[in-house]
């Protein structure tokens, strides 16, 4: 049973007025997606914990941050303090339990993420350690990047993963989600869909934001 949530991603909002952005959209954000990058797990360069912890103190969302960076370890203390929720980790990176056991000893919840090209099958053996899992849709980096279909064959083998042996773990999927991709990831059964450039670039985001989740779940808008 999914739980149907909409997390608009800061990535695509305009940085230079990041509180007045977050809170435009937040009656439409069941949390808030903050993507970390480091200029070398991936090229980009986006925000760390000071902009978590000035976004702590603007809003009461919950902060769930994508750690697309090389060594995450060194940052979980400062996520932490920043006021962050969560913190998603790539399994590409190798062996996760360290991190997951870091995240927990600092009362954050604890993602686990893959990549297009990464087979589901790494993954499901934290199933049981994880409460989220985050299937990218597409390769991380930027905003405003075409939806991967593909990945939704991911996504139905984790969904059935997690509903046979009933555990409380959350799907969400990153990447390219706008009206017209989002019903087909709620179909393979996802629950948290996560979008940037088709809120934040949106006329009018908070709009945006609703027609997302009223596309993906028609009966329960
Ligand atoms: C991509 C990031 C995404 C990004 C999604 O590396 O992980 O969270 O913000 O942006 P859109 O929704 O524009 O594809
Ligand atoms: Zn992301």
């Amino acid at each position: 049973m999914s739980t149907r949530k909409v997390a608009p991603s800061i990535l695509s909002a305009d940085f230079a007025r990041l509180g007045e952005e977050v809170e435009r959209v937040a009656p439409e954000a069941d949390l808030l997606h903050v993507d970390v990058m480091d200029g070398h797990f991936v090229p980009n360069l986006t925000i760390g914990p000071p902009v978590v912890a000035a976004l702590r103190a603007r809003t009461d969302l919950f902060l769930d941050c994508h750690l697309m960076v090389d060594n995450p370890g060194v940052l979980l203390g400062d996520f932490a303090d920043a006021g962050a929720n969560r913190c998603i980790v790539h399994i590409e990176l190798g062996d996760p339990r360290p991190l997951f056991a870091e995240m927990r000893e600092r009362g954050m919840g604890v993602g686990l993420v893959l990549n297009p090209d990464t087979a589901v099958d790494t993954v499901l053996p934290y199933l049981e350690e994880i409460d989220l899992l985050l299937v990218m849709s597409v390769n991380p980096g930027w905003g405003g990047q075409a939806f991967i279909p593909e990945v939704l064959d991911k996504v139905r083998v984790a969904r059935k993963a997690i509903d046979d042996a009933r555990l409380p773990v959350e799907i969400e999927i990153d990447g390219g989600i706008s009206e017209t991709t989002a019903p087909s990831a709620a179909e393979a059964g996802v629950d948290i869909l996560v979008a940037g450039s088709a809120i934040f670039r949106a006329d009018d985001p908070l709009d945006a934001a609703r027609r997302i989740r009223a596309a993906a779940w028609p009966t329960a808008a």
